[in-house]
């Protein structure tokens, strides 16, 4: 099948390079030149495990191409919308702008019975929205097929996704677009996805209930390492207790620093405000406490900083561990490293860095911060070590190694993932979070 997507940042670069693995005739487009140029020498404009490797299989089969040009759409069956939706400006609703571009900027090249299908998480009403301009010009369709993938593991969870949700304007499984998206994934249907139709608002819930399921879950654990603070008992314990229960279960219940990135924070913010504009404000009172206790986390980290250095920041020199807001991706909005590192620099303290893939963006991002891609000088004569970024090479550190690197042998867990009795028996003081 022809296939064309729209915008190539995190989510369409990569499903771009999975369509045409998967078969298809796919042309990416996006309107910024320098990620079109990078992509079409078979480069990632950003780190993501194993989509250079898949980049150059796939373009070495002449399926798949990168352009600037929107009416390079024409002639595509399918066409998927992928661009961002990001936190407008001093609110918490999502900014529709790049999606309403993209859809104004592609229907010229629309033919009747082509499927534009929606990925980008939107706030509900927009496919019903978008559906009805789309019809008024032509015979084609809207269908909202919200996008699961976890940052770091994109391309394995686009070739096989736990689920397919399909949202068509009347939710039937006869529906005309529903074949023909079947035949788009019709690889990883016969090896079992399973899939759902429904539809146009229930796929867009699908997205937002998600994301709020998973940052609650987060959220809730760091309550309890709250109260496991002011109790002296050990949350990673606690976790390991609840995840037996399987109607529980032991993933997302990692307290540490909290959620970060471009999508959890602002999803649950922008699902906030889009059920107060539909009166159902009540429902989702309760994100606002979550919100609340995850960037609690922050400003707690801060504290125990300086509690660690002995009550005191400034002239503090503080080695952070990881930039970005998880291992495994140089994506660093949101990141909950980067605000501790920068709240920990207003305070006096001088902060150096590291992380193995996030230093450009980060720098972008907070120039005023020093950066160090070299772990040993990063750690060099440090009075405090905090490990914010789970990176493999960070779980793996040697307490013992490391001891004669820094002034000060002290070390903050961030993520609770370091043995602290190891640390300590190295002759650190290692404070891990909602930990004794
Ligand atoms: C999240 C969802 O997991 C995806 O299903 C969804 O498709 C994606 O958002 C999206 O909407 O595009 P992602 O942002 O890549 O994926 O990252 P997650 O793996 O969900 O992690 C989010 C944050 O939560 C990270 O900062 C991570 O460190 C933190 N986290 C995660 C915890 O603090 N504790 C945990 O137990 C798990």
């Amino acid at each position: 099948m022809r296939i064309s997507v729209i915008g190539c940042g995190y989510l369409g670069a990569v499903h771009a390079a999975c369509m045409a693995k998967l078969g298809h005739h796919v042309v990416g487009i996006d309107v910024d030149p320098k990620k079109i140029s990078a992509l079409s020498s078979a480069k990632a404009p950003f780190y993501e495990p194993g989509l250079d490797e898949l980049l150059r299989e796939v373009q070495a089969t002449g399926r798949l191409s990168f352009t600037s040009e929107m009416s390079k759409a024409a002639g595509s069956t399918v066409h998927f919308v992928c661009v961002g939706t990001p936190q407008k400006r001093g609110e918490n609703g999502a900014d529709m702008t790049y999606v309403d571009a993209a859809i104004d900027s592609l229907l010229p090249y629309l033919e009747p019975g082509n499927v534009v299908v929606g990925k980008s998480t939107v706030p509900v009403g927009t496919a019903a929205r978008l559906a009805s301009v789309i019809g008024e010009q032509l015979d084609a369709h809207l269908l909202w097929n919200p996008e699961f993938l976890r940052e770091g593991h994109a391309v394995s969870d686009t070739l096989n996704p736990d689920r397919f949700v399909y949202g068509v304007s009347d939710g039937s499984e006869e529906h005309e677009a529903v074949s023909i998206l079947d035949d788009v994934y019709a690889q990883p249907l016969a090896e079992g996805t399973p899939r759902l139709v429904t539809d146009h608002a229930t796929a867009e819930l699908v997205k937002a209930a998600a994301n709020s399921f998973l940052a609650t879950k987060i959220s809730f654990i760091n309550a309890m390492a709250e109260v496991c603070e002011a109790t002296g008992a050990d949350v990673t314990r606690l976790a390991d207790a609840l995840g037996m229960d399987d109607r529980i279960g032991r993933k997302f219940l990692n307290a540490g620093i909290g959620f970060g990135g471009g999508c959890l924070p602002k999803d649950i913010r922008a699902f906030m405000a889009r059920a107060g504009e539909l009166g159902a404000d009540q429902a989702l009172t309760f994100l606002r406490e979550v919100d609340a206790i995850n960037m609690r986390r922050r400003t707690r980290v801060v504290e125990l900083t300086r509690e660690l250095c002995d009550g005191i920041l400034l002239g503090k020199r503080i080695t952070v561990l990881g930039a970005a807001f998880k291992p495994e991706s140089d994506d660093v909005r949101d990141s909950p490293a980067l605000s501790i590192a920068a709240q920990l620099q207003l305070q006096g303290a001088v902060v150096t860095v590291t992380d193995p893939k996030a230093l450009s963006n980060a720098a972008k991002r907070f120039p005023e911060l020093q950066y160090e891609r070299a772990l040993e000088i990063a750690v060099s004569r440090s009075d405090a070590l905090l490990l914010l970024t789970e990176w493999q090479e960070y779980r793996d550190l040697d307490p013992y190694e490391l001891a004669g690197a820094v002034s000060s042998q002290r070390i903050l867990d961030g993520r609770n993932v370091l043995d602290a009795a190891k640390w300590r028996a190295a002759g650190w003081t290692y404070r891990g979070l909602g930990r004794p």
